[in-house]
């Protein structure tokens, strides 16, 4: 059996929290023979920060680099809030995405059955919701140049940000979101706002061209993200797949997660180009959910969406799509027994912890492979 690389990366807060259960489940999948996967563990975020006064340390990089996968848990806290920018602990991974060339974010937004009552929105309008977010996510204001702060010397300052894109970056992220359109419902709504911004003119333009040129069988839909973010909550069922620039898609997936219940259950996946030689691509594995500083450390984060994280590493990396199947029905039988961790708490259902929460989605796995 193929041995996978996988360095992981627990961070900050309730990461190493929801990590541990990514790691429990590991375990059995060694020690079954299901899978082989060798895992390293990194610092990342204030973690990283703390012990070697970065981001990310050199040496991580170089490992992260090196692996099949990253698996990365959550960065950041009121700890380190006040420290310099350049090294926040958002800094390390900002770089992994950037160095790594990690272009494209899927975050997929899936609502249990047995979640539906979770959500903050009426049962029927997220029953059965299944959509894809495809993000941009190494352009973009994020990473445009000049990012600056400048001392106008008149008792003013004046902050600069700068949202560029260029052809080639939404030619290869709109067709990342083709490529999964076509395999699900077959429709792709875009969303910029071509109406106040020349980088959301040339979005439109270049996605119409390569839905013209490459993508004719699939249907394309454009939205201004303004009104995209209102038809998210208003029926959030008439999209399959999203694509969007790294700022919209960051401030419309959270939208999106809340669709499904909680935070707690939205995983994602940040992929690289298919390597021609190796075949092999870059990825790194993170819940969307963040650090939450005011739960960490009490066992109360939901590790769904850090396990969901990992699935998608099986389906996305190590082309272990049924496993992944099978941990996703683990989780939603977990679910249907009623058993919730606070974020998602429902009358009937009984609290449990993030390890009862772990072990009982591991255990529910362990019945369809028994
Ligand atoms: C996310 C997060 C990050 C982002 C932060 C932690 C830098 O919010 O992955 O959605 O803004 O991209
Ligand atoms: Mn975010």
């Amino acid at each position: 059996m193929a041995s996978h690389k996988l360095l992981l990366l627990p961070g900050d807060g309730i990461g190493p929290e929801v990590m541990a259960e990514v790691k429990r489940l590991i375990g059995w999948l060694n020690s079954a023979g299901i899978a082989s996967f060798e895992t390293e563990d990194g610092l990342v975020g204030g973690a990283a920060y703390d012990a070697h006064k970065v981001g990310i340390s050199e040496d991580d990089m170089k490992r992260a680099h090196a692996a099949d996968a990253v698996i990365f848990g959550a960065v950041g806290g009121p700890k380190w809030d006040s420290i310099p920018y350049d090294v926040r602990p958002e800094s390390g991974l900002l770089r992994l995405r950037k160095d790594l060339a990690l272009y494209a974010n899927l975050r997929p937004a899936i609502c249990y059955p047995a979640l539906a009552d979770s959500s903050s929105l009426k049962r029927e309008v997220v029953e059965g919701l299944d959509i894809m977010i495809v993000r941009e996510l190494t352009g973009g204001v994020y990473f445009g140049e000049p990012k600056t702060i400048t001392d106008l010397g008149n008792g003013q300052k004046r902050a600069v940000d700068t949202q560029v894109y260029d052809t080639y970056e939404i030619e290869r992220i709109t067709r990342v979101a083709f490529d999964l359109a076509r395999k699900r419902k077959n429709k792709l709504t875009s969303m910029e706002k071509r109406n106040v911004m020349k980088s959301g003119v040339l979005w439109n333009e270049v996605v119409t061209q390569v839905h013209q040129r490459e993508y004719k069988d699939v249907t394309l839909e454009h939205q201004l993200a303004d009104s995209g973010a209102m038809q998210l909550v208003r029926a959030p069922k008439q999209f399959d797949v999203i694509v969007t620039d790294n700022l919209f898609g960051d401030i419309l997936s959270d939208i999106a997660a809340m669709l499904t219940g909680s935070l707690g259950m939205l995983p994602s996946a940040s992929l690289g180009d298919i390597d021609p030689k190796t075949k092999k691509r870059k990825a790194l594995y993170e819940p969307v959910h963040g650090s939450a500083p005011d739960i960490a450390g009490k066992g109360m984060a939901n590790p769904v969406a850090m396990l969901t994280s990992f699935g998608m590493a099986l389906r996305y990396s190590f082309d272990m799509g049924e496993l992944a199947d099978k941990l996703d029905s683990a989780i939603a039988s977990t679910l249907a027994k009623g058993l919730r961790t606070a974020d998602i708490k429902s009358d009937g259902a009984s609290i449990v912890s993030t390890p009862q929460m772990g072990e009982a989605v591991l255990k529910e796995l362990q019945a369809l492979y028994a």
